[in-house]
């Protein structure tokens, strides 16, 4: 999960991370409000999970509550590479006098963790690698020993901060790091940190990545998520922990196992070019071991989906035999009722696969059609859907 700007900026603070005033605006009228109460110049920041604001015009300087309140107007509603604004922060003002970049990350290639620094920043990172590597200093973490005084300033060296700095710069990396660790992220970017003309460095922009394999030990996590801006039936999905993307299509898709899922997408979207282009309306893996219950509560967030036209449901037995995956079916239309009103192409294969075969045949439900294999049964689902 990543964190608005806003969310980053509250959690560096609450690490003692330096960081500026910032007051969070729906509306223009907010935006004044915030802009008079924290006085002076401030800056106005769209808040979208998204980088290059700035370029975009996400980020507009004010000297006075009007310029904010006529910066938040324009910036509230802009559409920022796909992203919405529909809030911004109003920042104290910063008087900079340089740039510089910060991060740390997991690197899941070497398994370990990464920190990028430069002390030429304010420009995106992504350029600045590519553009001029030998100016980011790209230092390995051990995970055990993590960022102490001395590692961050090897990294400050590395990253050619000049000795006047490193003192001033290094403790601000071991603050991010426990940002890291502390919350369990898989990102903690700063960029640019700053020094202001008052000499101090700040954290002026902040991304923050959690890993929401550690929720558990973050019950405060959950309040971050912004629910509504999530895909409803996403949202769903997730409440009843099924592993579940929305996408623009009209066959619906069950299966077991992700490899398995993703496949089935391939040869779905590749018979919907026969039938007029259809295409799979989602990923959705129910994993092994599938209860009847799962299955009901996978049909139900697919049926769900108003594009959905027909249903493919493609199962490999392995510990859960086909058996218990047709009873998981037959249950799961049970359950369901009249509200499972779209037609479903059911391919079973794998352990027990002709008992499994038999109880659907026996229960012989109208929606229901059997495929001996899985081309045949995604060409008939895109044929359905395509109807
Ligand atoms: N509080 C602030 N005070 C002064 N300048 C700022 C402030 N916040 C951002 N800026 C300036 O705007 C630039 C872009 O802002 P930033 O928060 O990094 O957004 P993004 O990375 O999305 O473009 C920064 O590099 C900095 O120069
Ligand atoms: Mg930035």
């Amino acid at each position: 999960m990543d964190l608005y700007e806003y969310q980053a900026r509250d959690m560096f603070e609450s690490y003692g991370v330096p960081v500026l005033p910032g007051i969070i605006a729906d509306t223009p009228a907010e935006a004044r409000a915030a802009a008079e109460k924290l006085g002076g110049v401030v800056v106005v920041k769209a808040q979208v999970k998204v980088g290059g604001r700035g370029k975009a015009g996400g980020v507009k300087v004010a000297k006075n509550p009007d310029e904010a309140e006529a910066a938040a107007e324009a910036i509230l509603g802009l559409d920022i590479k796909g992203h919405v604004v529909k809030r911004v922060m109003i920042a104290a003002g910063a008087r900079i006098t340089e740039e510089y970049y910060f991060s740390v990350l997991l690197d899941r290639a070497n398994r370990s963790y990464l920190s990028l620094s430069s002390f030429e920043g304010g420009m995106e990172i992504e350029q600045l690698a590519e553009e001029r590597p030998e100016a980011l200093a790209r230092i390995e973490v051990n995970p055990i020993s993590g960022i102490d005084l001395a590692k961050a300033k090897e990294i400050a060296v590395a990253a050619k901060f000049p000795a006047e700095l490193i003192d001033k710069v290094a403790p601000v990396m071991v603050k991010l790091y426990e940002v890291y660790t502390g919350e369990d992220a898989t990102l903690v970017e700063v960029n640019p940190l700053v020094l202001t003309e008052e000499g101090d460095i700040v954290a002026l922009d902040g991304k923050v990545s959690l890993d929401e394999n550690a929720a558990f030990r973050h019950p405060n996590h959950e309040a971050l998520e912004d629910k509504a801006a999530a895909d409803p039936l996403e949202a769903k999905a997730k409440a009843m922990d099924l592993n579940y993307v929305k996408l623009d299509g009209q066959v619906g898709i069950i299966g077991n196992g992700a490899g398995l899922v993703m496949s089935t997408l391939d040869v779905v979207a590749y018979a919907g070019e026969k039938h007029g282009g259809v295409k799979p309306a989602n990923f959705l893996d129910i994993g092994g071991g599938a209860s009847a219950e799962v299955m009901a509560n996978g049909l139900e967030v697919i049926l769900g989906d108003s594009q959905v036209k027909s249903v493919f449901v493609n199962v490999f037995g392995g510990i859960t035999a086909c058996d218990a995956v047709a009873n998981g079916i037959v249950a799961a239309l049970e359950i369901l009722g009249s509200s499972a009103s779209k037609p479903l192409v059911v391919r079973l294969d794998g352990n027990n696969v002709e008992e499994g075969r038999r109880i659907l045949a026996e229960a012989n439900h109208p929606l229901v059609t059997l495929a001996a294999g899985m081309d045949e049964g995604a060409d008939k689902a895109a044929e359905l859907a395509a109807k």
